[in-house]
């Protein structure tokens, strides 16, 4: 008689930043409705963050969910270090946590929940984490679970990070004078400029804890048995089949909440500013919206050019600028009377609910840092954007929109920015031929996202391809 295998339980662990959360939490929803049973877990920390933000009271992030007939379930781990600690400020310290001290906590809760699930009859399966965890592999090893890793980024960026021995071998990377010439010999990607590559890539100094995150964490990911991507396969075609010659890799992107609407689950850090009633009285398509993300920091004197350039400009904007975009010392990031200047014409928020604001018809322009979820969201609106990218993945992410799909422009040639190249780009995008142009452009690419999550598209085909193949893992390994 054929085995009945009940539903398969999987963990999941989202990193503990805000771009990864967002997709962590709808993966999670995902699953849930194609059948599985999560555990999704959260550290202390994010935990209280999330909820201090909310304006309700829900302790528990997924009850919404879980009342509309899903089962996931939800519980915090710690992460090595007080819940107040403030990780943003101490960042290399919160990093070093991760790398040195989380896997122990982990294992104890991975202990714990497959024994009470043992005790009671059922199993746990699969172990879902981030590709930047060092200890997944290990982790699953030690408890026989199917080792899915989520790369919450494009597959550009993934497979640059793969195949960091190839490109120390070819001295791209690791030394003190990199070659400078382009990079044509990794499989799938067509020839990438050295300055395109992650920042970490591109550093000279390769001893810091980031590094060493990196590092462990992609050899871990060498032994996952899946990869889930969030991605688009028409994307980004190419690197993903190259992927997919060493390992089950499965593009099910853009993994969002259903309808790009609200999320009905809690997922951000901080509390959100209405920018909804300035909106309604801006004509359409006349506002441009500027966020930096959750993560990057910005000189004060960039902040101050980009903000000239706006007043330039004369276009009406809103802006994102959280507290600590510059530094933790309270100061106003902005120059001396610079509110006062732009009155009713310019808004600034702490952190805003960024779908809600892209969605608008008010908004004809995004200056982004290229965050990647920035740039699923803003295609998906077909809003057209300014690239300045800061950090780690935003300077490839920013070679694919601009040279790739020409969906968006640079904010800046020159380093650093000025204010005068910062106004004339904001009008080449907000009134000139340009915006006009991306916006055609954007239109074709938001096809391709719309066709991937669409009934029979790649990325639910991938999706239940995905599931089937872990099915089948999971009953071998039963059997
Ligand atoms: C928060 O919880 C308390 C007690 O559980 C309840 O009385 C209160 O109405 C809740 N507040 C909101 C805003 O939901
Ligand atoms: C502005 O856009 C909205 C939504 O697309 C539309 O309903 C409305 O008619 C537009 N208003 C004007 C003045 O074009």
């Amino acid at each position: 008689m054929a085995k009945i295998h009940p539903k398969p339980h999987a963990i999941l662990f989202a990193y503990p930043l805000q771009g990864h959360l967002i997709p962590f939490v709808h993966l999670a929803i995902k699953l849930a409705s194609k059948g599985f049973t999560i555990t999704f877990v959260n550290t202390e920390s994010i935990h209280c963050q999330t909820f201090k933000a909310q304006s309700d009271n829900t302790t528990d992030i997924f009850s919404t969910a879980r009342k509309s007939g899903l089962d996931i379930r939800y519980i915090t781990v710690n992460d090595g270090l007080p819940v107040n600690f403030d990780r943003s400020l101490n960042h290399d310290q919160f990093m070093f946590s991760l790398l040195h001290v989380f896997s122990a906590h982990v294992e104890e809760l991975v202990n714990k929940i497959v024994k009470t699930e043992m005790e009671s009859g059922s199993r746990v399966n699969c172990l879902v984490a981030d590709t930047f965890f060092t200890w997944p592999s290990m982790i699953a090893k030690k408890f026989r679970l199917v080792h899915v890793s989520f790369w919450t980024e494009p597959a550009l960026v993934f497979t640059l990070y793969h195949h960091i021995p190839l490109l120390r071998e070819n001295g791209h990377f690791g030394s003190n004078s990199n070659r400078k010439e382009a990079i044509d010999y990794i499989p799938g990607v067509s020839p990438i400029n050295p300055k395109d590559l992650m920042s970490y890539l591109q550093a000279s100094d390769i001893t810091t804890v980031v590094h060493q995150i990196i590092f462990k964490a992609f050899e871990s990911a060498r032994e996952a048995d899946f990869v889930l991507c969030n991605t688009v396969e028409e994307l980004e075609k190419d690197t993903i089949s190259a992927l997919q010659v060493e390992k089950p890799f499965f593009a099910v992107g853009p993994v969002f909440p259903a309808g790009f609407s609200k999320s009905i689950v809690a997922t951000s850090l901080w509390a959100e500013s209405d920018c909804a009633q300035w909106l309604d009285h801006k004509p359409n398509r006349s506002v441009l919206y500027v966020s930096f993300g959750s993560y990057a920091h910005v000189s004060k004197e960039d902040i101050a050019e980009i903000a000239n350039g706006l007043w330039l400009s004369k276009v009406n904007f809103i802006w994102v600028l959280r507290p600590d975009i510059v530094s933790f010392d309270g100061c106003d990031p902005l120059p001396v009377g610079f509110l006062e200047e732009i009155g009713d014409w310019g808004m600034v928020v702490p952190w805003c609910c960024q779908i809600e604001v892209l969605k608008s018809a008010k908004i004809r322009g995004f200056l982004t840092h290229c965050g990647w979820n920035s740039i699923l969201e803003s295609i998906w609106y077909e809003v057209p954007m300014l690239c300045f990218p800061l950090l780690t993945d935003q300077f490839t992410n920013r070679k694919l929109v601009v040279d790739d799909w020409k969906v968006a422009a640079n904010l800046n040639g020159v380093h650093p920015v000025n204010r005068h190249e910062v106004s004339e780009n904001i009008n080449r995008l907000m009134m000139g031929t340009l915006g006009g142009e991306l916006r055609n452009n954007i239109k074709e690419v938001r096809k391709m996202l719309e066709n991937a999550i669409s009934t029979h598209g790649s990325s639910m085909r991938n999706l239940d391809k995905f599931i089937e193949d872990v099915t089948e893992t999971i009953c071998n390994n039963d059997d």
